[in-house]
């Protein structure tokens, strides 16, 4: 197999706050491969702007990294020199924010941004076709308008095109349709899946939407405390659950039928960490929680042809103790 398009490894990422120190990320793990779609799901607070961040070296001034590596394209991101990163940032990689209206400019024609986005001089045709590609009708019409004029379904259908302008390797996007009406959310993310697969490109969706990832990704990533808790295909993590967030997450998505919400809180909340975890981040929420896990750090090991880190994984699913109906 090739070799990962995105390698991230042991990374820790804190925040420099008031009086103390947030850590982000508590050593994460997790390769992207080649024109995959990879879901990262978890509560808020979970990590996943951060990771998504670190993969352009986006992440804001107080941002420190305390360890770990990430490698995008063959680049070491967070030692790369500034003339690397900007390479990487303009022709490896493509972003798409929750809220399009904080990516696009607000006193310059969608037209003369997008052209920016294609680089060189394109003409308004090439314009045009990109913003036709993102399914945007009537195109020349958006591209003399200016931001405040579109709504935000097609607002984020112009940030699609200009993430994908220069044919991206990577495109990451964060809570893509979660600021968009219900109604449209199904449609714009159908065109960004058309998108990647027409580019052959691949795709990190961070998500709350259980559902959506369900009908999109290939992978699917379950962030805890700033760690990737299981890791494996769609269908094994989301059918067949294995570690007991996955399956408590699961199982608050099932009571709440409304396509595109939040994840329903889980008894407890998620930890604020402020130095590594020395035991499992979850095991104060956890009901299947045993003195180990209060005590030792789970390390990620293949369970049941995933990873997952938890210390009961294999014993549970050996004695059946934890199905995932019983989580429930
Ligand atoms: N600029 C910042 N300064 C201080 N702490 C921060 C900053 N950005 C994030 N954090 C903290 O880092 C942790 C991870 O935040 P992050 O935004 O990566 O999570 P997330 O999974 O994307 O959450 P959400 O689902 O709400 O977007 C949280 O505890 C958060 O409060
Ligand atoms: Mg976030």
């Amino acid at each position: 197999m090739s070799a990962p398009l995105v390698d991230i490894a042991g990374l820790v990422i804190g925040y420099d706050a008031a009086a103390r120190q947030v850590r982000a990320l508590d050593s994460a793990s997790l390769q992207v491969r080649e024109g995959e779609t990879l879901a990262i799901v978890g509560e808020s607070g979970s990590g996943k702007t951060t990771l998504g961040m670190a993969a352009g070296r986006l992440l804001p001034p107080e941002a420190q990294l305390l360890d770990g590596t990430i490698t995008v394209a063959g680049v070491d991101v967070m030692q790369a020199d500034d003339a690397a990163l900007r390479r990487l940032r303009r022709e490896k990689l493509g972003f798409v924010f929750q809220n399009p209206s904080t990516a696009l400019d607000p006193t310059m024609r969608i037209g003369r941004q997008v052209a920016l986005a294609l680089g060189g001089q394109p003409g308004p045709e090439a314009v045009a076709a990109l913003l036709a590609r993102a399914e945007l009708g009537d195109p020349e019409r958006v591209l003399r308008a200016f931001p405040h004029e579109l709504s935000g379904g097609m607002a984020q259908r112009v940030v699609i095109a200009m993430a994908i302008a220069r044919a991206p390797q990577l495109l990451i996007a964060d809570e893509p349709t979660a600021s968009l009406d219900a109604s449209i959310r199904e449609k714009v993310m159908a065109t960004l899946v058309r998108l990647r697969a027409e580019s052959g490109a691949s795709l990190v969706i961070l998500s709350h939407d259980l559902r959506l990832i369900g009908r999109h990704a290939d992978r699917v990533a379950v962030m805890y405390g700033g760690r990737i808790v299981e890791l494996g295909a769609v269908a094994q993590v989301l059918q067949a659950p294995v570690h007991p967030y996955t399956r408590a997450l699961l199982a608050a998505a099932a009571g709440n039928e409304v396509p595109g919400a939040r994840l329903e809180p889980i008894q407890g909340t998620p930890p604020m960490l402020e130095g590594r975890c020395e035991a499992c981040a979850y095991a104060p929420r956890c009901t299947f929680s045993v003195a180990r896990c209060n005590s030792e750090r789970p390390e990620a090991r293949e369970v049941a042809g995933r990873l997952v880190v938890c210390h009961r994984a294999e014993e549970a699913i050996a004695t059946g103790a934890m199905q995932p109906q019983e989580a429930r």
